[in-house]
């Protein structure tokens, strides 16, 4: 397998839960990342799902640097990042960029495209000449399939889809190593959805990037994961090979998400057996004891409420329904398949 260039471990970020106008009093804290590890290996595509609200973008910020963790390590190419500042933490940054959830709004309105796509040169100087950013900026344009002649357009005469290629364009301009994509085609069209995608997919082998590529929809991650995890209240709850998560899922709330995800072929939706989760996401203020995906599992006993189950490789023979060969963190993971591998 190739190198781990980046590798997250027990990343924690609380925020204070305060009380008060004057005297402002903490009372709590919202446990919005609570405990994950992560390897992110060179060239390829590391997929996050999970419901709104587990801590995604969360994760995603803190993986470029724009939060710093409460707890926990984010190495990249061997260096705690975490630790890093002044020019060492701008070095690294060059090399891990973001592209956002909403193209709408994560692009200035009152700047050029030409403007926002060359603001990265502005805070690195060093990766673009003065003299030669707006040829800089019309290559990145045609490389994301933009016309170089709209330089000096605004965002507001795109569309979505040509908006979040703007974003992409952005992302690309320090050549980073890295891109971090916090759910970057969940506001756009279907039909716009798989365009975006293949940019990506055509970009990650044209500029050898790797991506931690950031979703809500097992369906989306399917076509551009090599690597899934799933997340859950604030941890991964599984995670293995795309093929391993979409065929032989062990955890019940990966189940429960590839339950509902969309099936084309009807009479192959008609066979599938959908698993309907009961009662809402515990708040992140307040985490139940042991297993925390406890309150909505079918599955649930009395050592879940007292255990934390850890993510690990399920010990028992394939007989009793394990190995499963990759990481789930319940104490009766068990092989499933949701969805008819032919159907999908
Ligand atoms: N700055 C903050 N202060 C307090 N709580 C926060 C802050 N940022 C996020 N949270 C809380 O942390 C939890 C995780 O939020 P996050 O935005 O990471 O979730 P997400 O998985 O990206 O959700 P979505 O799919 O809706 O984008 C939520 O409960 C959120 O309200
Ligand atoms: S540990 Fe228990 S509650 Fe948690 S997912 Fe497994 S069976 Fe369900
Ligand atoms: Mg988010």
């Amino acid at each position: 397998m190739a190198e781990a260039i980046l590798e997250v471990r027990g990343l924690v970020k609380h925020y204070p839960l305060t009380r008060g106008v004057l005297l402002r009093k903490q009372v709590g804290s919202v446990k919005a990342v609570d405990g994950v590890d992560l390897t992110l290996h060179r060239g390829e595509t590391l997929g996050i799902v999970g419901e709104s609200g587990c801590g995604k973008s969360t994760v995603a910020r803190m993986l470029v640097n724009l939060e710093r963790p409460t707890a926990g390590s984010i190495k990249y190419r061997g260096e705690d990042i975490t630790r890093l500042s002044g020019r060492a933490l701008k070095a690294v940054r060059r090399n891990i960029q973001m592209v956002f959830q909403d193209p709408y709004t994560s692009l200035n309105p009152r700047m050029t495209v030409g403007d926002i796509i060359g603001e990265p040169y502005e805070i690195h100087p060093e990766a673009a000449p003065r003299g030669d950013r707006r040829r800089k900026v019309q290559e990145l344009l045609d490389v994301v399939g933009l016309n170089p002649e709209y330089i000096n357009r605004y965002p507001h005469q795109f569309s979505g889809g040509q908006r979040q290629r703007i974003g992409i364009a952005r992302g690309l301009a320090l050549r980073p190593e890295i891109i971090v994509a916090d759910e970057p085609v969940s506001a756009l069209d279907v039909s716009v959805q798989a365009q975006v995608i293949n940019l990506m997919a055509r970009l990650q082998s044209e500029f050898k990037l790797s991506y931690v590529f950031i979703a809500h929809d097992l369906s989306i991650v399917r076509h551009i994961s090599d690597r899934v995890g799933v997340m859950y209240l604030g941890r991964i709850v599984e995670t293995g090979r795309d093929t391993e998560i979409y065929d032989r899922p062990t955890h019940p709330y990966t189940q429960a998400l590839l339950s509902a995800v969309p099936v084309p072929d009807p009479e192959a939706r008609e066979r599938r057996e959908r698993i309907i989760l009961t009662g809402d996401v515990p708040s992140p203020t307040n985490v139940p004891s042991g297993c925390r995906f406890r309150t909505r599992c079918w599955k649930a006993q009395d050592v879940c409420a007292e255990e934390v189950p850890p993510l690990a490789v399920p010990s028992r023979p394939r007989e009793e329904g394990g190995p499963a060969g990759h990481e789930s963190a319940c104490h009766f993971a068990e092989e499933k398949q949701v969805v008819a591998a032919e159907t999908r």
